[in-house]
């Protein structure tokens, strides 16, 4: 089928950074990005490209280059699914809140609600690929979906699951380690493969049988997540027999069969996905009844659990057992550097276990707002909305979230952190001055030659 027009569902962290790249290196197709959300469709358009609602490097010049020539942004979802020959579903699929599967499998009622969506609209042949991460075998039930619409109107379905990372999306579009497209029909899969052909060697992008595509998405993330729960387990026994974790990542990193990367020991991974991911696996391995398989991989979240909650009670004990009305200052609340993407952030589970003490935490983070750090623990309904709004507050600058706090707490690595003047802060802080480093970003020695109680991660 020749694609003249492409429109995708879900303006989101996904969908707007993988359209923006197709749009920019195929300028003879129109590409829709809808959304139901009025808002993030507002803040999209605005003309003041810095207001984007997602921040990524080097996404802002591209949405200006292209938004109004061959990139639009709408929240009319029935237009764009009828005037296009491909559809990508780019929707979220969080881990279900209710019901079977509560709090373990991924809920699929927004993809749901998006096949019906196409199924009622579509007049066409329509192209439908799934771009959000979904459990394998999820394209059997959009295609029942699709196929019992009553109508003439034929749909191939394909799994191209999205690899990039928040933080350097635009960069891993451009050059992606590898396209994965899963499907059926040869010719729906060539569609596809000459989109990405544009800008990608054909000899990187795979073609897969459906459920392998599917498999291979929730497996990357599965692998991707251990590796930080494997390094962060080995760091806990380093803080116990004087070996350091980054010595003993950079040993083994060498090493060609391991690799070096994902080997930096932290705070715990977040993020929208690992999580997500990993419980999602760990459902359908015990839906399938292996048992085994699934504590396997469970294992890996129990890890990132433990390792958020003993930097919080490290910090805890070594400021002698109490932070009740101790001021702590948070640096970073995002769950890695280069995003303004907060969802599942270690900050957030460590300020909600702080605040358990009654902790006072002041917060700076380069790209997130105070009103984010608020709904972000107000989510969790650990405490009353005015409780948090009382014992959190976000800062304008770095200096006045540490101005006489007991402990700076290192959240997120972002780079700027490293260049703050730490002797200002120093004087600034109560004394002892505690740094917990929960990126290993400062570097020790000149932290101690300052005057800082300096703790890191696995040293
Ligand atoms: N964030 C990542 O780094 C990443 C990477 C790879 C894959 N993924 C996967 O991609 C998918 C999307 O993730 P995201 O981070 O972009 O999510 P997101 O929450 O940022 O965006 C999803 C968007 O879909 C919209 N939406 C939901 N239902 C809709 C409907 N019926 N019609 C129209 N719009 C609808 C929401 O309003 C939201 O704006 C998920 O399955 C995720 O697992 C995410």
């Amino acid at each position: 089928m020749k694609v003249t027009k492409i429109c995708c569902i879900g303006a989101g962290y996904v969908g707007g950074p993988t359209m923006a790249v197709i749009a920019k290196n195929n300028p003879n197709i129109k590409v829709t990005i809808v959304d139901i959300n009025q808002e993030r469709i507002d803040a999209w358009n605005d003309s003041d490209v810095s207001n984007l609602p997602i921040y990524e490097p080097g996404l802002a010049e591209i949405v200006e280059e292209t938004r109004g020539k061959n990139l639009f942004f709408s929240t009319e979802i029935n237009k764009a699914i009828d005037e296009s020959e491909m559809i990508f579903i780019s929707v979220n699929t969080p881990t279900k809140t209710y019901g079977k599967g509560k709090g373990m499998a991924a809920d699929l009622k927004y993809v749901e609600l998006c096949a019906r969506n196409i199924a009622k609209v579509a007049q066409t042949d329509k192209i439908v690929v799934e771009k959000s991460t979904l459990p394998v075998r999820t394209a059997q039930a959009i295609k029942s979906i699709l196929d019992h619409t009553g109508s003439d109107v034929k749909f191939d379905i394909l799994s191209n699951p999205e690899f990039l990372a928040e933080g350097t999306a635009i960069q891993d579009l451009l050059n992606p380690d590898r396209v994965l497209i899963g499907g059926e029909s040869e010719d729906a899969i060539e569609s596809l493969a000459n989109i990405y052909g544009s800008w990608v060697p054909q000899a990187q992008i795979l073609r897969t049988n459906v459920w392998s595509s599917e498999l291979s998405k929730l497996t990357a993330n599965a692998f991707l997540a251990q590796r930080i729960s494997s390094i962060n387990a080995i760091s806990e026994l380093c803080e116990k027999t004087e070996a350091n974790v980054d010595e003993v990542a950079k040993a083994i990193g060498m090493d060609s069969r391991i690799g070096p990367k994902f080997l930096k020991s932290s705070v715990g991974f977040g993020g929208s996905c690992f999580q997500k991911d990993i419980l999602n696996l760990v459902y359908i391995a015990r839906s399938y009844n292996l048992q085994a398989v699934a504590d396997y991989w469970e294992q890996v979240i129990i890890l990132n659990d433990h390792q958020k909650r003993r930097f919080a009670d490290n910090l805890i004990s070594t400021l002698y057992n109490t932070v009740s009305g101790k001021k702590i200052g948070f640096l970073g609340w995002a769950f890695k550097k280069d995003t303004n993407d907060t969802r599942e952030s270690a900050a957030i589970y460590v300020a909600d276990h702080l605040l358990n003490e009654q902790a006072s935490i002041a917060v700076y983070d380069p790209k997130v707002s105070d009103s984010k750090i608020q709904s972000d623990l107000n989510y969790l309904n650990t405490r009353s909305e005015e409780e948090n709004s009382k014992l959190i507050q976000g800062s304008a600058t770095p200096y006045d979230a540490l101005k006489d706090a007991h402990a700076v707490a290192i959240m997120t690595e972002w780079d700027e952190f490293k260049t703050y003047d730490w002797k200002k802060i120093y004087t600034q802080m109560k004394k002892p001055a505690f740094i917990f480093d929960g990126r290993n970003l400062l570097d020790k020695s000149t932290m101690e030659k300052i005057g800082f109680e300096y703790t890191s991660i696995g040293q």
